[in-house]
């Protein structure tokens, strides 16, 4: 008969919260590295074009300036920095510092794309937050590389006193040093096994394009000559542009996308392309001829902005419109 008194051992606690934290920042880190949208500045739903619209969205926008200059570079930070932290997280090797940066990164995803999720729970980065947070809080567990390595150096002695947490204090600087050279050596074998990895992530995606996921296709669509997709000065495009289906894509000067569709009563309607939900630039589609947003699938019809699918759930704001001289001219709000 099982001793009620017996506890279940802490580390079996942990293990699942860090399989799906490191698991989860894993696939988020390939998915970008995969993606060629992602890094293209010209594609609808990159990382570019989703700061310059969270620049206006986010309360910490003030501080999205550089990242928005600088746009490759800080787009391979945040994919690398999510593959660093989902490693350190899976194995265990520097768990603490791993889970910390984990917060940070949620944290900020949760200040810029699920800041308009509206009720808050729907947006999945604050929990990420917390999550990393109780991580943080409880470190590394029997079953990671920290504490493996510290045992080794350590002896059987400090193995018993290592089966929850990381020793506080090291019984001989012999014996830090060598954990943190052992720690060292880890972390250049994971870090040189991951960015093999994320080179041949990369490399399958560039040579995929032709193959991407709908969502990629979606972003990449916007921007062929196939989806109409204009670039027009002062928000001008020429009527005949504008498919009978679906919808011609300008550019705000502000970088956002602006839909122009032709309405059943022979009209035309103007909509923001930044979707209601938590801000994503949304694309056309042109096949099913509805806007789409590749950040959680919401959709919306081109010819009023009405939510067809959510979670949106607000329409798409509307601009006014005028034609003239077969011209259409949308008036977008400065920004
Ligand atoms: S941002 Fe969530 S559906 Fe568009």
């Amino acid at each position: 008969m099982r001793d009620p008194g017996r506890q279940l051992d802490p580390v079996v606690y942990l293990l699942p919260l860090r399989g799906y934290l490191g698991v989860t920042y894993l696939y988020a880190a390939f998915q970008k590295l995969h993606d060629p949208a992602f890094l293209d500045a010209s594609a609808s739903g990159s990382f570019a074009v989703q700061t310059a619209a969270l620049k206006h969205s986010s309360p910490i926008g003030f501080a999205l300036g550089p990242a928005h200059g600088h746009p490759l570079v800080f787009g391979l930070l945040i994919a690398f920095g999510e593959l660093a932290v989902a490693l350190g997280t899976l194995l265990g090797l520097w768990t603490r510092l791993a889970a910390a940066g984990g917060v940070a990164l949620a944290l900020t995803f949760y200040l810029t794309v699920s800041w308009n999720t509206d009720p808050y729970y729907l947006g999945s980065d604050l929990g990420f937050a917390v999550a990393f947070l109780t991580l943080a809080l409880a470190g590394p567990s029997r079953w990671s590389l920290d504490t493996w390595l510290a045992t080794a150096s350590k002896g059987q002695a400090a193995a018993v006193r290592s089966e929850e947490f990381l020793p506080r204090r090291s019984s001989s600087s012999g014996d830090s040093r060598r954990v943190v050279l052992k720690r060292a050596a880890a972390t250049g074998i994971t870090g040189g096994v991951a960015m093999l990895g994320a080179a041949a992530v990369g490399k399958l995606g560039r040579s995929g394009r032709s193959a991407q996921s709908p969502q990629a296709q979606l972003r990449s669509n916007a921007n062929t000559p196939n989806a109409t997709n204009v670039t027009a000065p002062g928000l001008e495009i020429a009527t005949a542009s504008i498919p009978a289906t679906g919808a011609a894509r300008l550019t705000a000067p502000s970088g956002d996308p602006v839909f122009v569709a032709r309405t059943a009563d022979g009209g035309y309607k103007a909509c923001s392309g930044i979707c209601t939900h938590a801000g994503c630039p949304i694309g056309v589609d042109q096949a099913k001829g509805v806007l789409a947003c590749p950040c959680h699938g919401s959709t919306f019809d081109p010819r009023s902005g009405a939510v067809i699918n959510g979670p949106a759930k607000d329409p798409l704001m509307a601009f006014p419109v005028s034609v003239a001289g077969g011209v259409l001219r949308v008036q977008v709000p400065k920004t």
